[in-house]
């Protein structure tokens, strides 16, 4: 079958060989230009990509993908901008499907795409001045991370080349028709289904404190409610799982 990405919509295009960091260039840009339809910044690799929580994002040359979807005023509910994250983390698996089809992904919450229990891809958005940035960022076939990142960083382990302009088409396709009404939360069994966090325990950084308890559930705007030691349902909605065990597996995250 012919993997096709056909537009939607209009999208305008900025390719680069090196940058900082795709979604801080869409910010800046987005200060700087009147935005007439979304705007789609590539590059090659990235010196100083980063995610949630300070994260580095190692960003090296021709084993990835980084991009960021810079989306003009959108309307924004507070309450609902994690299902923006949700929604993105399976539009873009969506898209992974097409080109990698008996790959496994799972996910971490929130915004973490994993295989074989290590991250291969992260989710970044921000929103500045009512304009969306859709961060995203892939390990393809990237064989040695830095030191520090080696237990829990990985890639897709599937040697096949593929045509990474259409990889990248149809996750920005993808993402723009699932903020069309992102509201709905129409993708949430998706992510569900493919969330390992889920009925495991873990442990939540959040600021200066952190939470430890089984994650139950994810609700209606994408928080993990986790039950804690006094058996009392939590909603997180942000926060960093740093540890997610269960009896056949154990891993940082
Ligand atoms: C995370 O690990 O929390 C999310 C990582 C997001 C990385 C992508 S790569 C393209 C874009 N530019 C960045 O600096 N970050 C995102």
């Amino acid at each position: 079958e012919e993997i096709q990405a056909n537009l939607q919509t209009n999208v305008a295009v900025s390719v680069f060989k090196e940058i900082s960091s795709t979604n801080d260039y869409a910010k800046a840009f987005s200060k700087k230009n009147i935005l007439r339809c979304p705007h789609l910044f590539v590059s090659e690799q990235q010196t100083a990509g980063h995610g949630l929580h300070q994260r580095a994002f190692f960003s090296p040359k021709g084993t990835g993908i980084y991009m960021s979807i810079l989306v003009p005023k959108i309307k924004i509910i507070p309450a609902k901008e994690g299902l923006i994250t949700t929604g993105t983390v399976v539009a873009v698996i969506n898209a992974l499907l097409k080109f990698y089809p008996t790959v496994d992904f799972k996910i971490k919450w929130i915004n973490d795409i994993l295989v074989n229990h290590k991250k291969v891809g992260g989710i970044l958005t921000e929103v500045v001045n009512g304009n969306l940035v859709i961060g995203i960022g892939l390990n393809l076939n990237t064989a040695a991370f830095p030191k520090q990142l080696q237990f829990k960083a990985g890639d897709i382990k599937d040697k096949r080349l593929i045509n990474r302009d259409l990889l990248i088409a149809m996750i920005t396709n993808n993402c723009l028709r699932m903020l069309k009404n992102y509201q709905d939360g129409q993708f949430l069994p998706e992510y569900g289904k493919r969330l390992e966090t889920l009925h495991n325990k873990v442990i939540i950084k959040l600021g200066n404190r952190s939470i430890s308890g089984i994650a139950e559930k994810i609700d209606n705007n994408g928080s993990l409610i986790v039950k804690n030691a006094q058996n009392k349902l939590e909603t997180i909605s942000t926060g960093e799982v740093v540890k997610v065990a269960s009896p056949d597996n154990l891993y940082q995250g």
